[in-house]
């Protein structure tokens, strides 16, 4: 085979991977085709890297080999965490692109000085910045979600300042190089500027606001790889990088819009600012609680419930359980849903995973939008293991590190009940005024074996004839 058959074959397998790369963009939009998604997104990896690796100019594989193996016993064990540190470990997964597409860069620099031309100084300055600023992002990003670092925002006075004016800098300095592409002594400087920018961005960025962060970093990473596929003249390279950089900015403004954060605040670095309200201290209120033959009575009458999920399921493995509570009641002919909010739990789409793979049925899954009008006609409103996404001081009090985010309405439904194992405040770090109404009853308990009885109730027919739930009172 010579060589103008060899480029074309290569060719011809970079576009079906490209096909594949948007196909499985366009399946990974629902949980009934994601699964289709992942398998021919990888597919189409495995058919990019076999072209490359089939190119003439690969001479020699030691290297490529000794890198596989490197890459590999990183990789296995990041790829097997529990699913909820996948947001910690998505960053990491950032954290190594962005640092390859960073240092892929310099190489390019160093093997083509002196005789880099503008234009190539220009591809390579912009690919370095961008892969920089997301190395150390991300790194902070997943040290912040693995509580390593603090959760809390930090923030000084002056800060948008400071971190606009380093920014500034790091793009004098990539002008400065593309005018002058042999002042070698830049370039360093140009990194290092660019590598503190990237925690400047991040660190004033509270928990609450890190899902937005997470895939706007995303679609820095994407767009430093397809800045390297200008690099390195790949098409593959830079169709792979468009896409993952729009769709992760696309998923931003979704998260944006869920999280009600102005874009804008976001581009730069100034969110996540609103200090966290501290739960009131010290005075003693009074919540319900009730057993599981209490909640299972009240479940068993209702005519429609509005299930809940949140971070605290993803935890129990609560969800095949909650298969079989939604087995038992929709037989008793309850009018079971599942209200989804877009960042219950720890990743976007977190609860979708999780009820898809215990089978529940997708049209049964609501979005916030969707079902929040209906909450109010809801009997039920059973909560398990969410606290953030349900509380209603996200509407009302403006102090609060999730003030203005929307939430799911859950508040105005008949009953109330939820489901946790204590007071304990969600991922936010503030009280929930949902546990002390009237209409809530609070289930203290594992998500799995609190709703395991609940099954078991409901499948004995059994249940308190009276339904008398007991008062707590508990420091808030
Ligand atoms: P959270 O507000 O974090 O609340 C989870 C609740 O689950 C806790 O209050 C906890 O209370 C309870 N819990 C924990 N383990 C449990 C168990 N084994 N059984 C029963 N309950 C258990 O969760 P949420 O409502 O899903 O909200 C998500 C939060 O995470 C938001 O603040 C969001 O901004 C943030 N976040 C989201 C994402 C994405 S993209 N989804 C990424 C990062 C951060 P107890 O300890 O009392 O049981």
């Amino acid at each position: 085979m010579n060589s103008v058959q060899i480029a074309q074959i290569m060719d011809a397998t970079y576009l079906v991977a490209i096909i594949l790369f948007v196909l499985a963009i366009k399946w990974m939009n629902s949980p009934a085709t994601a699964r289709r998604g992942v398998l021919v997104a990888e597919i189409g990896a495995a058919l990019a890297v076999a072209a490359t690796l089939a190119d003439p100019e690969v001479t020699q594989y030691k290297w490529i080999v000794i890198a596989l193996i490197i890459g590999a016993g990183i990789g296995i064990p990041l790829g097997m965490v529990k699913m909820t540190a996948v947001p910690q470990r998505t960053a990491m997964a950032l954290t190594f692109g962005s640092l390859s597409a960073t240092m892929i860069g310099i190489a390019e620099y160093y093997v083509g000085y002196p005789h880099v031309t503008r234009f190539e100084m220009g591809e390579i300055c912009l690919e370095v910045i961008i892969g920089s600023l997301t190395f150390t992002g991300s790194l902070i990003a997943a040290g912040k979600l693995q509580e390593i670092l603090p959760l809390r925002p930090i923030i000084y006075k002056g800060q948008n300042f400071v971190s606009l004016s380093v920014l500034g800098a790091a793009i004098v300095l990539a002008i400065a190089m593309v005018v002058h592409p042999n002042q070698g002594i830049l370039f360093p400087i140009m990194i290092a500027v660019s590598l503190f920018f990237g925690i400047l961005l991040v660190t004033p960025i509270g928990g609450a606001d890190m899902p937005t962060v997470i895939s706007l970093l995303n679609s820095y990473a994407g767009i430093a790889a397809a800045m390297l596929g200008f690099v390195l003249n790949s098409k593959v390279l830079v169709v792979a990088g468009a896409l993952d950089g729009s769709s992760g900015f696309i998923l931003s403004v979704i998260m944006c819009k869920a999280m009600n954060r102005s874009f804008t605040n976001v581009m730069f670095g100034a969110f996540g600012q609103v200090q966290a309200s501290a739960a009131v201290q010290g005075e003693p209120r009074t919540v319900r609680s009730a057993s599981p033959e209490e909640a299972a009575e009240i479940l068993g009458a209702a005519n429609t419930v509005v299930i809940v999920p949140g971070y605290g399921m993803a935890v129990a493995q609560a969800q095949h359980k909650v298969r079989e509570l939604f087995d038992v009641l929709t037989r008793r002919g309850v009018d079971v849903s599942f209200g989804i909010h877009p960042v219950a739990g720890r990743m976007p789409g977190h609860m979708n995973v999780l009820l898809a793979e215990a089978d529940i049925p997708y049209d049964r899954l609501r979005e916030m939008d969707d079902i929040n009008s209906d909450l109010p006609q809801t009997d039920v409103a059973l909560i398990i293991g969410a606290n953030d996404v349900t509380n209603p001081g996200a509407r009302t009090d403006t102090g609060s590190p999730i003030y203005g985010m929307p939430i799911l309405d859950v508040d105005k439904a008949r009953t109330v009940m939820v489901i946790k194992r204590s007071m304990s405040p969600g991922f936010a770090g503030i009280d929930n005024p949902l546990y002390y109404m009237d209409k809530t009853l609070m289930l203290f308990g594992d998500a799995k074996a609190f709703v395991g009885d609940l099954v078991r109730e409901l499948s004995a027919g059994q249940g308190a004839q009276q339904p008398a739930s007991s008062q707590r009172t508990v420091s808030a």
